[in-house]
């Protein structure tokens, strides 16, 4: 059994809880949230305790592993904590939005030989990871174009979430950055990123876009393409294409069911899309549980690393580069 602490139970953190209680072979055994009554009522759903002493529960005997899903700017201070109790760690992404504060916990982790996980779960998500795998084997030929599109169907709540992830680039489009890393199989070397105000007035206030076009070359010279939106009026877009000489992989959009209706008002009429990302991407989720603790029982590490978080945010940090001076950015992992 792998029995886990949860800290941070809100959208995500509480969703994280209930899949791991669900695992015949892993268990929640604490909740720690800053909102006590959160932290007590997903306590209750997962058979867990709740405490106000993240100290405590990091150094409690029933703890095997860590999940951080609090606010991004909790998350460093929580991995070094849990690092020094020695256990290993599943943190939600962004390791933070501040890539100075990101550069200083890799250097502090490396006296900690603790496992780390990042949660970018769609490299769980069995159509991309399809995707990923077809390139990867040669399906499509040497890969030309990839084509990321990912539109949110709405803003998040403007407090506390918005105004502390960070923007579009660090807190979404990281996850696009994560993808084209996963499906081309080696790294972008030059971003070029335009953005824009196209969707609610609050954005611009807090100094932020919600509309991004972004190209990027990769080493072999393959082109990628990433689209986002933080708004579309028909549920979550979440697609993924690879092209080359030999053909085309694309991952779709998921609905509830496969049925198409024919009548006197349409036809192929479908159901909507799957709206947001706990539904389309719960089996993502589920398989970066599983990954986590099936690196753990066999000992390997684990498949999204903390460098993988870095250089995520090192391409947030291009592409914001690149939109304030309207120019290609070098990337530069170093
Ligand atoms: N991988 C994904 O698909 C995905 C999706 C959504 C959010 N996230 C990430 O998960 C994290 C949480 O996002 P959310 O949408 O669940 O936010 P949220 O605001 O819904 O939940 C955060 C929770 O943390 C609690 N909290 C605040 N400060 C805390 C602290 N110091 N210690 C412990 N708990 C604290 C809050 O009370 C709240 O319950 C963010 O880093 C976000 O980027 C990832």
């Amino acid at each position: 059994m792998t029995r886990f602490a949860v800290l941070g139970t809100g959208r995500i953190g509480e969703m994280h809880a209930e899949i791991i209680s669900q695992q015949p072979d892993a268990s929640v055994s604490w909740c720690y949230d800053l909102d006590g009554d959160r932290a007590q009522a997903t306590a209750e759903k997962v058979g867990a305790r709740a405490s106000n002493d993240v100290d405590a529960i990091l150094g409690a005997d029933d703890v095997d592993a860590v999940l951080i899903a609090s606010p991004t700017n909790t998350h460093v201070e929580l991995i070094l904590k849990s690092a020094e109790a020695g256990k290993p760690i599943l943190c939600e992404k962004p390791i933070d939005v501040d890539i100075n504060k990101v550069e200083e916990c890799r250097e502090r982790l490396r006296s900690f030989d603790v496992p780390l996980q990042l949660g970018f779960n769609r490299r769980f998500d069995p159509s991309h990871r399809a995707v990923a795998e077809a390139v990867a084997r040669g399906e499509v030929g040497p890969l030309e174009l990839l084509v990321i599109t990912s539109r949110d169907p709405g803003p998040p709540p403007p407090r506390p979430i918005l105004e502390a992830c960070g923007g579009l680039f660090r807190d979404t489009t990281i996850h696009d950055f994560d993808m084209a890393r996963f499906v081309l199989g080696e790294e972008p070397v030059e971003i070029y990123a335009m953005a824009a105000n196209r969707v609610d007035p609050i954005f611009a206030e807090l100094n932020d876009v919600d509309t991004a076009m972004i190209v990027m070359r990769a080493e072999s010279g393959a082109l990628v393409h990433i689209n986002n939106s933080r708004r579309t009026n028909y549920g979550y877009d979440q697609r993924v294409e690879a092209f080359g000489s030999e053909g085309m992989v694309r991952s779709n959009n998921h609905r509830p069911t496969e049925v198409s209706r024919y009548s006197g008002a349409g036809t192929q009429r479908r159901d909507e899309l799957l709206y947001f990302f706990i539904e389309r991407y719960r089996a993502a989720y589920e398989g970066e549980i599983r990954d986590f603790i099936g690196s753990l029982n066999e000992g390997r590490p684990p498949s999204v690393s903390f460098e993988d978080g870095r250089r995520a945010l090192l391409l947030s940090e291009a592409a914001i580069e690149s939109f304030r001076e309207n120019r290609p950015v070098t990337v530069n992992f170093d």
